[in-house]
């Protein structure tokens, strides 16, 4: 096939070369006829197809799942792969070669319009869904498009903001959501982001694209432009943007064409990028399934199946979940019968159906119960109708129970702009804190596609957080309040108590073009922890109808070295009378490192099933990366040799085991030193103070104190500890010449 192509390319003429990097028409890749090269497709979306003929038209009817918010509240690796390959089928059935999606940016702020459609504030958890979801898909023999490339975080001026990040903390939170599924999951291609990073446009970010996405991580697809983020063509296409998305009219194009037969632009450059592309274009065609149909009730049915999985009980006192099919049970809420079930802009699906939670509900319990309802709300208002509340609570007084269905409107978050705060409507916040004056026992069922404030949380005796639970969600949300199905979702990003206490308040979405990002490394759980802060819900925090217990923590060695492998195991059992899924976490934390570092960090999970009364033991792998950060010194991931602390979760604030491991360094980080370097610095290396010590003893010998009692030597360097090495000529007694500080400083370099 390589060779093939580059044949094919030998026989190009550079106008044909430049018109394959950039598209037909929004969607499909350029073909050349008379070289026999066809034309692929590209549609959205993250959670669903979303075949249209123009950018903004009505797309064709497909299967809606959760969005990515709520996949990840799964924390289900096998449950994304089952999505993925569902809308591969789709993708096949519908002659599209390339899925856009998935979404993994980071969630820095819970304000940014489209953190419904990206997985969580944790890189760990996101980069895994990310891969198993792409497994999924391309297991269909369809592409994917990993996006948004890289640090696409606020839709506020999104196509113009520059993001100014840190190596280390770009490092280790914003490019880590995306490397283990670019390294494992090997997407066909990468989409770059609109934005700047740093000061250089992602589609021109030679960085971005060819260092670290080509020669650190290996990708070999081609990087696909955002739709309109390319700013300089013939940059772009230097720095390792391969194809320009959607068709521009030509300019793109004619810009290479005149930039290689300038000599600015190497004709090598535009024939690598022909041939990336070229090679995708090849095994999609290759992989393509003629005659491909998919079952709509079957992806309808999963898409339910998948919803139970993900929502997250937040609260349920009295254990009034699961709900009994008996009394009266008042549904009250405009979302119950007019589900909010995902977001809008590009991802947004044309659902083959939409279940309807009253609809769902009222089959579900078979005639047992008598079900009322009542809108409560009006769907485009925020103000609070008091007519309808007054409906709502002469409903409500006759009730045994009332779920209330509220959240977020789709008009609240969507792609194209970041939410001003995190409030709910006031029309919602109000009918909650009415109805729970007439009637105690009371669940929220909440569709929201990112954190909200609960002013009313105190109210209700259940929470239940089904976040965007795709066009299923009415029937999957019937089957998880009558205990048809034991909810098993927890959260993969904070809920703060306010949005004040986020990390990125102050900073977020930045002046004008200039987003900085101040708070670093310290993202969601990483700030909250390490500031031993109060929050709504903590990071991978979920309830379940039943309980269960872990014990027996057990670590296959007690020292290791970063090349060796920590392989840990844990006992889970279900305590309780119910069959139920447990997310078990395994976060790490470095005891005492000399660089700031989160208290701690995920580095696992598991997902397992268990019947009542049933153990299983779950186990984790950990390798180097598990322990280490990134050294901006060596420009590498690095363990600094220490004690680590393991710990076992059931959330990022609920640790119930923990024990302790050595973790010793293989990278020898040869220290410079100079006569600015101190006395304190110099002996932590018990190289250097081997060298430095006689030198001080020397001194001491020298001088008044020689014959004072105590241990000269120690109480020197305690007083010293922060003086630069230049300070010996100073206060060594007229001992130390500057010949012999050069002299000590090259001998500490072992030059
Ligand atoms: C949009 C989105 C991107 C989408 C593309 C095509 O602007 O940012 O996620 O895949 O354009 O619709």
């Amino acid at each position: 096939m390589e060779q093939d192509i580059k044949k094919l390319i030998s026989q190009m003429t550079l106008e044909e070369k430049a018109s394959l990097c950039s598209g037909k028409d929004a969607w499909h890749t350029k073909s050349i006829e008379r070289l026999g090269i066809p034309s692929i497709r590209m549609s959205d979306g993250p959670h669903g197809l979303r075949k249209a003929d123009e950018l903004f038209d009505k797309s064709i009817p497909a299967t809606c799942f959760p969005t990515a918010v709520t996949l990840a509240s799964s924390w289900d690796r096998e449950l994304l792969e089952r999505v993925g390959k569902a809308i591969g089928e789709e993708c096949q059935a519908e002659n599209v070669q390339i899925l856009l999606g998935p979404g993994v940016n980071i969630k820095r702020s819970p304000l940014c319009g489209r953190n419904f459609e990206y997985y969580s504030e944790d890189p760990f958890l996101s980069s895994e869904m990310a891969k198993h979801f792409i497994k999924g898909v391309q297991s269909e023999g369809v592409g994917t498009s990993i996006k948004h490339f890289a640090a696409n975080n606020q839709e506020h001026r999104r196509l113009t903001v520059d993001a100014i990040v840190d190596e280390r903390t770009l490092r280790e939170i914003y490019l880590a959501s995306f490397e283990k599924a670019v390294k494992e999951a090997k997407p066909w291609t990468v989409m770059c982001s609109y934005n700047k990073v740093n000061g250089t446009y992602a589609s021109e970010n030679e960085f971005l694209l060819t260092q670290i996405l080509r020669n650190e991580w290996g990708f070999e697809g081609f990087v696909v432009s955002d739709w309109g983020a390319v700013n300089d063509r013939v940059l772009g296409l230097s720095a390792g943007l391969d194809l320009q998305m959607p068709y521009d009219g030509g300019h793109g194009d004619k810009k290479i064409i005149e930039a290689v037969r300038s000599g600015k632009l190497p004709e090598e450059i535009l024939d690598r990028a022909v041939e990336r592309i070229l090679k995708i274009v090849f095994r999609a065609i290759e992989n393509k399934k003629e005659k491909a149909t998919y079952d709509k009730e079957a992806h309808h049915k999963l898409a339910r199946e998948v919803a139970r999985e993900c929502f997250v009980l937040l609260k349920n006192e009295d254990n009034i979940l699961p709900l009994k099919k008996e009394g009266t049970i008042a549904l009250i809420g405009a979302f119950a019968k007019k589900p909010r079930f995902q977001g809008g802009g590009s991802s947004h699906v044309n659902p083959t159906r939409v279940d309807d939670a009253v609809e769902e509900i009222t089959k579900i319990v078979e005639g047992k119960a008598n079900i009322l309802y009542s809108e409560g709300y009006n769907l485009d208002s925020d103000i609070p109708d008091e007519k309808l509340i007054e409906e709502a609570k002469e409903v409500a007084k006759r009730a045994n129970v009332v779920v209330i269905f509220a959240g977020l409107p789709e008009r609240y978050e969507s792609e194209g702009y970041d939410r001003p705060h995190m409030k709910m409507p006031e029309s919602h916040n109000k009918l909650i804190e009415e109805i729970a004056q007439i009637n105690h026992n009371l669940v929220v069922v909440l569709s929201n596609g990112s954190p909200i404030e609960m002013p009313w949380i105190e109210k209700p005796k259940a929470i239940l957080e089904t976040y965007l639970g795709g066009q299923a969600w009415g029937g999957a949300v019937a089957d998880v309040l009558f205990g048809v199905a034991n909810p098993s979702g927890k959260l993969a990003e904070t809920f703060p108590k306010k949005l004040s206490d986020n990390p990125s308040y102050l900073f977020f979405p930045g002046e004008k073009d200039r987003a900085e990002y101040r708070e670093g490394i310290f993202v969601g759980y990483r700030y909250y922890d390490k500031k031993e802060m109060e929050v709504l819900f903590p990071f991978g925090y979920g309830l379940s109808y039943t309980t269960f217990e872990y014990s027996d923590l057990k670590l296959d060695k007690k020292e290791l070295t970063d090349q060796e492998i920590l392989k840990v195991k844990i006992k889970v059992k279900n305590t309780g009378k119910v069959k139920g899924k447990e997310i078990v976490q395994l976060y790490v934390r470095d005891i005492k490192s000399s660089v700031i570092r989160p208290e701690k960090e995920l580095k696992g999970f598991v997902k397992v099933e268990l019947e009542p009364g049933e153990e299983k033991e779950v186990e984790f792998e950990l390798d180097k990366r598990a322990f280490a950060y990134f050294n901006m010194d060596i420009k590498d991931w690095y363990v600094e040799t220490g004690e680590f602390e393991i710990l076992i979760g059931k959330s990022s604030r609920d640790i119930v085991l923990k024990d302790t491991i050595y973790v010793k360094s293989t990278v020898e980080i040869k220290r410079k030193y100079h006569k600015n370097s101190t006395i304190g610095d110099i002996i932590e290396d018990p190289y250097a103070e081997e060298i430095f010590k006689p030198v001080i003893q020397q001194i001491i010998e020298k001088s008044p104190l020689k014959d004072a009692p105590g241990d000269l030597y120690q109480m020197f360097v305690n007083m010293m500890k922060y003086m630069p090495l230049r300070g010996l000529l100073s206060f060594g007694g007229e001992q130390i010449t500057e010949e012999m500080l050069d002299e000590l400083i090259r001998k500490l370099n072992r030059e």
